[in-house]
């Protein structure tokens, strides 16, 4: 979604704000613009349709843009569609105020209609340009420019996160959040806003975050934040761990297939906190052991892949606990007058920590009374900074559209979890605990032999990139692994493709089976095997090609029947999705590699969807 960077300091602000929104270009736009406030208080702006390069060369075509204070930002349409006028700054109508703006304000077309018949003339049809307007007309009582925007805050409904600049105030950078994430940097002589800290990481590690009804002003010298009743409010700071070439591509093509690459690593960094001689710890959890034992059921709430890990989740935890486990679509639940009560266990899984339906629906289920687990990447995000509770996955800055370090991590995370919670109620079998751990600590070498046969997926991805539509099918984990490994290509390679339960192919779905139609099958559940190789006897018969993802126990099997085999080293049943999903991830890559497909930033997509 939409990225905001803003700097004041000492240096010129233009190279600031577009080195800072080339590192969030990752969150997905289709416009970007600076504005930068000159010395003698002139408001200068540069904004268009389009990616950074053509801004940049815009920027280049005319004179330097001078000013040590700015703002800048990309837009991923919502209220108008993408064009020059409609990308922010947006600026006020006497030229003297501009803003950039994430998030959506929704009582937009009242206060629209309120100023016009004041006589002012908009000139964009988003959202976002009345909050520049408001200001302008705040600005005529106000003595203070503080009072002009909490004027304005308190008639804003909806979400947003703001960077403001005044023509008159060229020292100033001023910024508001409620529901949209935005972030202060604190460097030496100057100081930042931003969506996320990819954007400064280059220039400061110490952060804070803002919270809902904030207020922020900037100068060189310094930050002060204030909170929604406009009292002094002391931010508490944190160093950002990671570092600046942890969200640069390293030398890789794509950032998709670097993090592909960094599951072995992310995964050590995700378990061994949690996992010391054999014992599953969870030091990190305030859950009081009353409550844990009060729970009778568990609620899974996510969005995409995140939900595709709940789906994993809900057999693993139902086997593991013997407690009921519903999984939720977060856009759904928050709808839908969910049971949930204070004996109700309510998991968020959320890589960005700001995905708005998983939010909301986090917000939804504390109001019936649940108490909020969150399994989160990024940190001091809002999710986890709502929850009751927090496990973060450590997999490190993700930069690719789709997926893929942060889901095996969520996946490993629940895994893990789940097990630990039956250990604490007395229902895990020793046997399956003491298997599930043995197998924990070999995971990540086990994925580096699975990173290593590149060849054969990249060769697949060349015989099978040119089809129009590819199944998925398996049964339980892999049923839910086909899910995942179907948005996989479906969002980078733009082919149509659906994932089914296998048994579930006779009741209607094989019907769309014919002679040479692709059928991705998954048969590395053990227990079902068998069932698994039936359902692929099943559309060979129809004339389907299959590669079966299997394991190696069951591989020369499995090369008796199908076109092509994919082999994946055994281990524990619940670990399985983690090593079987590898492929599925690489032969989208290959998939979508060989179509020229933007593979980092797929057309329509965001990183983050902070809008419903
Ligand atoms: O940041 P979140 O995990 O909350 O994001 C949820 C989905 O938007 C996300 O998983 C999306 O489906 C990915 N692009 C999948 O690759």
């Amino acid at each position: 979604m939409c990225g905001i960077v803003g700097y004041t300091g000492s240096d010129p602000a233009v190279p600031v704000l577009l080195d800072g929104l080339e590192r969030l270009e990752y969150r997905g736009y289709d416009s970007a613009g600076v504005a930068v406030v000159s010395p003698d208080k002139d408001l200068q702006i540069q904004k268009c349709k389009g990616r950074l390069n053509v801004l940049r060369r815009r920027l280049e075509s005319q004179p330097p843009l001078e000013g040590t204070v700015g703002i800048g930002h990309t837009r991923w349409a919502t209220h108008g569609e993408p064009n020059d006028v409609n990308s922010h700054p947006h600026v006020s109508q006497n030229g003297r105020i501009a803003v950039v703006h994430n998030g959506i304000i929704e009582n937009y077309a009242e206060i629209k209609e309120f100023l016009q018949h004041k006589g002012v003339h908009f000139r964009s049809d988003t959202d976002s340009e009345v909050v520049a307007q408001l200001l302008e007309y705040c600005f005529a009582d106000a003595v203070d420019p503080l009072d002009a925007v909490y004027a304005v805050l308190e008639r804003l409904e909806g979400a947003y996160a703001l960077g403001i600049l005044c023509a008159d105030r060229p020292d100033m950078l001023i910024a508001a959040r409620k529901d949209a994430p935005l972030l202060l940097g604190y460097g030496d002589g100057e100081s930042f806003i931003a969506s996320d800290a990819t954007a400064i990481i280059a220039h400061t590690r110490d952060v804070a975050y803002m919270a809902d009804g904030e207020v922020a002003v900037l100068t060189r010298a310094g930050i002060q934040v204030f909170d929604e009743y406009r009292r002094p409010v002391e931010k508490e700071h944190h160093l950002i761990q990671w570092d600046v070439a942890a969200a640069e591509k390293g030398g890789y093509a794509h950032f998709m297939f670097k993090e592909i690459m960094e599951q072995p690593e992310a995964l050590r960094q995700t378990i061994s906190p949690r996992l010391r001689d054999g014992v599953l710890c969870f030091e990190e959890l305030s859950l009081p052991e009353e409550k844990l034992r009060a729970f009778d059921r568990i609620y899974l709430v996510a969005c995409g892949s995140s939900y595709h890990v709940g789906m994993v989740g809900k057999y693993n935890l139902e086997r593991f606990l013997r407690l009921p486990v519903e999984v939720c679509l977060a856009s759904e639940f928050r709808y839908s007058a969910p049971l949930v009560d204070q004996r109700s266990l309510v998991i968020v899984i959320s890589q960005s920590g700001e995905t708005l339906d998983s939010m909301a629906a986090l917000r939804e289920a504390r109001r019936r009374g649940g108490y909020i687990l969150s399994i989160v990447n990024v940190v001091g995000s809002s999710i986890a900074r709502e929850s009751d509770d927090v496990l973060y996955t450590w997999a490190g800055p993700e930069i690719a559209v789709a997926t893929t370090k942060a889901y095996s991590t969520q996946l490993v995370l629940l895994t893990m979890f789940g097990l630990w919670m039956a250990d604490k109620l007395g229902r895990a079998d020793p046997a399956d605990y003491a298997a599930v751990t043995a197998e924990l600590a070999l995971l990540p070498g086990k994925l580096e032999t699975v990173l290593a046969a590149t060849d054969l997926y990249q060769y697949l991805g060349s015989q099978y990139f040119n089809r129009d539509c590819i199944f998925y099918i398996g049964r339980n984990l892999d049923y839910a692994l086909g899910l995942e490994g179907s948005l996989k290509l479906k969002e980078i390679s733009y082919i149509h493709s659906e994932s089914y339960a296998a048994g579930e192919l006779k009741h209607g779905t094989i019907s769309l089976i014919e002679p040479g139609t692709l059928v991705v099958a998954l048969a590395t559940y053990g227990p079902l095997f068998d069932k698994a190789v039936s359902n692929i006897v099943e559309v060979k018969s129809r004339g389907a090609q299959v590669v079966a993802v299997t394991t190696e126990s069951r591989l020369a099997q499995m090369e008796k029947i199908a076109d092509h085999t994919i082999p994946i080293p055994d281990t524990h049943p619940a670990l399985q999705p983690n090593l079987g999903v590898v492929p599925l991830q690489l032969f989208a890559y290959y998939v979508a590699l060989q179509r020229g497909c933007d593979i980092d930033k797929p057309k329509n997509l965001a990183k983050s969807v902070t809008v419903e």
